[in-house]
């Protein structure tokens, strides 16, 4: 019996015009040299971004594993989510006449296909790798974590196969592309931030349609782009889960000591026993004085006693760490 072959779960497209798109008050530099980078169509596999220092300015030509994005690798990989042999379509094109100098291409691009990962035996195992995942998250989207402390963190979150994960706090989209990426295929992603807020200022509506494309195809997103404090949010939060318990919270929005806790007292509690809270800033780079708009340590030092917990806090001789809490509820 001829082996099967089919699309890796992991193949994404992106499909971000940074050029043309609306850029954010304050993230103009890292939209415009994200855009000098990266064409704005292409297929990724989401475990090869391997090394994002190495990418190269001038040429895409890294180690991100890309495909430009047309019509032909699409009809291919969407073939593949039906797992086939590997020349299964060749022979089709083959026996229904199209001319020679398109097999030849079809050929080419299958093989790229097989040589980058995007399509793989039946059967082979793909599981997730959080430090490639985060990189990607890096590379692609941008994402204000460190990876020594937020990689060991989705590890954790990767355990609970969440069905149903809260981001208050989303910003550039890198921590919500990585919780989806680790999260069950069939999970809710509900995302709340609010545009000009505080410390990151954000994301519009345009691009709120974006973050679909990095989800598994039966995952569902919200986005909510509003106060996460007021109370008509965190009804509109809770109705469209339509009372699937919360297996994920991410706290990373307010980080002042008054929004923390708002945010806290009033999410919390739709996380299933057994799930957990993250918490972003619960610690200080070395020397730094925390400001009242970055209180999330002295939450943090409160909320954790008597809980269990783990900290998830670089340890670098430069000091530097700005640390992941994770709360079990
Ligand atoms: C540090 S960024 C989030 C970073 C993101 N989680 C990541 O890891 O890449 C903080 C975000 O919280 C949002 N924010 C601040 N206060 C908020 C509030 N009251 N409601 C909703 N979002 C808020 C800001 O707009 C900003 O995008």
């Amino acid at each position: 019996m001829a082996e099967l072959w089919r699309t890796s779960k992991w193949v994404r497209l992106h499909d971000w015009d940074w050029i043309a798109g609306p850029l954010i008050p304050g993230q103009e530099e890292w939209s415009s040299k994200r855009a000098t980078l990266v064409p704005s169509k292409f297929y990724y596999h989401v475990l090869r971004v391997s090394d994002v220092t190495q990418l190269r300015l001038e040429s895409f030509d890294g180690p991100v594993r890309v495909l430009p994005h047309d019509g032909v690798y699409e009809h291919i990989l969407r073939l593949y989510t039906t797992p086939r042999p590997f020349g299964a379509i060749l022979h089709d094109f083959r026996s229904n006449d199209y001319p020679s100098d398109e097999w030849a291409t079809l050929t080419n691009r299958m093989r790229l296909l097989r040589d980058t990962g995007m399509l793989v035996r039946d059967g082979d195992e793909e599981p997730p790798d959080c430090h490639a995942v985060f990189k990607a998250a890096l590379f692609l989207f941008g994402i204000w974590q460190l990876e020594e402390e937020f990689a060991p963190a989705l590890e954790a979150v990767a355990e609970l196969q969440p069905r149903a994960v809260v981001e208050i706090g989303t910003g550039w989209g890198g921590s919500l592309f990585s919780l989806a990426q680790v999260a069950d295929p069939t999970a809710h992603l509900v995302s709340v931030d609010i545009p000009g807020g505080i410390g990151g200022g954000g994301y519009t509506r345009a691009y709120a349609p974006r973050f679909r494309q990095f989800c598994f195809p039966d995952q569902q997103l919200t986005c909510v782009l509003d106060d996460s404090t007021r109370p008509e949010v965190v009804a509109h939060v809770r109705e469209s889960l339509a009372d699937r318990p919360v297996d994920v919270l991410f706290l990373d929005g307010a980080h002042s000591y008054a929004g923390v806790s708002a945010d806290f007292d009033n999410y919390a509690p739709m996380v299933r026993p057994g799930g957990c809270v993250l918490f972003h800033d619960i610690a200080h780079p070395e020397g730094e004085e925390p400001s009242e708009l970055m209180q999330v340590t002295r939450f943090w030092d409160e909320v954790k006693a008597g809980h269990d917990y783990e900290e998830f806090v670089r340890d670098d001789p430069d000091g530097y760490r700005i640390g992941v809490g994770l709360l079990r509820v």
